[in-house]
């Protein structure tokens, strides 16, 4: 049975990939929409980087919305060091032709927790647009079945600052409010993202796909991937935002635990820090299931078979 999702997303190249494999898998996935927020790139730019990306897959039917341009309570904090000017580097895409849906990100998540039987959102950016929407709606918490989030680390500690995630750091107080909303979270942190490379062999595979969708996102990766390597010394960059969407398709290529994290919104050295007590060395209530390793092998087996339909 698939289930109904909303992907809450900042393309972004791995997003990108992110939204393709759903779109590649309406067996396990019903998209009901994507919701754009401002994260890798501000907000103008991931609403076109979305429909772009719906648009080199042939699916101008998607409903994609514009959310929040800046996080709940600060400045926006953007990633063009690691993925362009436009967010998408790698390929010249054109110009999508698809409009942008009338009405807000928040309100469209609000609206579709509350008419369907239980909705999975999918962030894989800043959660300030489901921040906001619980914030605004606290009722929609009953109403959600769980939320797959591609966000924090534990081992890995951080990637924008030494001690947190990307995603987690730009809206720390969004992140906050989604650990401590109640509702079922699964994580994909970065412990899980970095066995996750876009090595030669992989990589190959998909550029040699027929159809636009495999070189483009072996275009994709070939860019960003210059940052990482040359970061962490790695034999390719860790493909973090589709693991969220891989788990949802087949989640024992994952293993992980039930723990207790908690959001630093504090501490300026260590605010976005995801304090994740995966020894159980508190006895905080569990709050998320926290992903520690992956089958690499099979989640680009996953990807490949999937692209290969679009
Ligand atoms: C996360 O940050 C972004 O740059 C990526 O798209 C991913 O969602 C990884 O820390
Ligand atoms: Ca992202």
């Amino acid at each position: 049975m698939s289930r109904k999702i909303i992907i809450d997303t900042d393309p972004g190249q791995d997003d990108a990939v992110a939204i393709l494999l759903a779109l590649a898998s309406p067996e396990e996935i019903d998209l009901l929409g994507i919701t754009c927020v401002a994260g890798n790139v501000p907000l103008a730019l991931t609403t076109k980087n979305a429909r772009i990306v719906c648009e080199l897959a042939g699916r101008t039917d998607v409903k994609v919305f514009a959310g929040c341009d800046r996080p709940m309570q600060r400045k926006l904090v953007t990633a063009e060091h690691v993925h362009g000017k436009t967010g998408l580097d790698g390929i010249d895409l054109p110009d999508p032709q698809m409009a942008l849906q009338e009405g807000h990100g928040v309100d469209f998540i609000i609206e579709q927790a509350r008419a369907h039987d239980g909705i999975t959102l999918v962030p894989i950016g800043p959660l300030t647009n489901i921040g906001t929407a619980l914030q605004r709606a606290p009722d929609i918490a009953a109403k959600i079945d769980e939320i797959v989030i591609m966000g924090g680390a534990y081992f890995e500690v951080g990637n924008i600052t030494p001690a947190a995630e990307f995603n987690i750091y730009v809206d720390p107080e969004a992140a906050d409010i989604v650990f401590k909303s109640g509702i079922k979270l699964t994580v994909m942190p970065l412990d899980v993202t970095h066995k996750v490379l876009t090595t030669k062999p992989r990589i190959a595979a998909l550029r040699a796909l027929s159809g636009p969708v495999g070189p483009a996102v072996a275009s994709w990766t070939d860019f960003f991937e210059r940052f990482d390597m040359a970061k962490y010394g790695s034999e390719g960059a860790p493909l973090h935002d589709p693991c969220t969407i891989a788990w949802l398709i087949k989640p024992e290529l994952f293993t992980g635990r039930h723990i207790n994290v908690e959001i630093e919104t504090g501490s300026e050295l260590t605010l976005g820090m995801t304090v994740a007590d995966w020894w159980g060395i508190t006895d905080r209530p569990k709050n998320a299931f926290f992903m520690g390793d992956c089958d690499a092998e099979g989640f680009y087996a996953l990807l490949t078979e999937r692209l290969a339909r679009l």
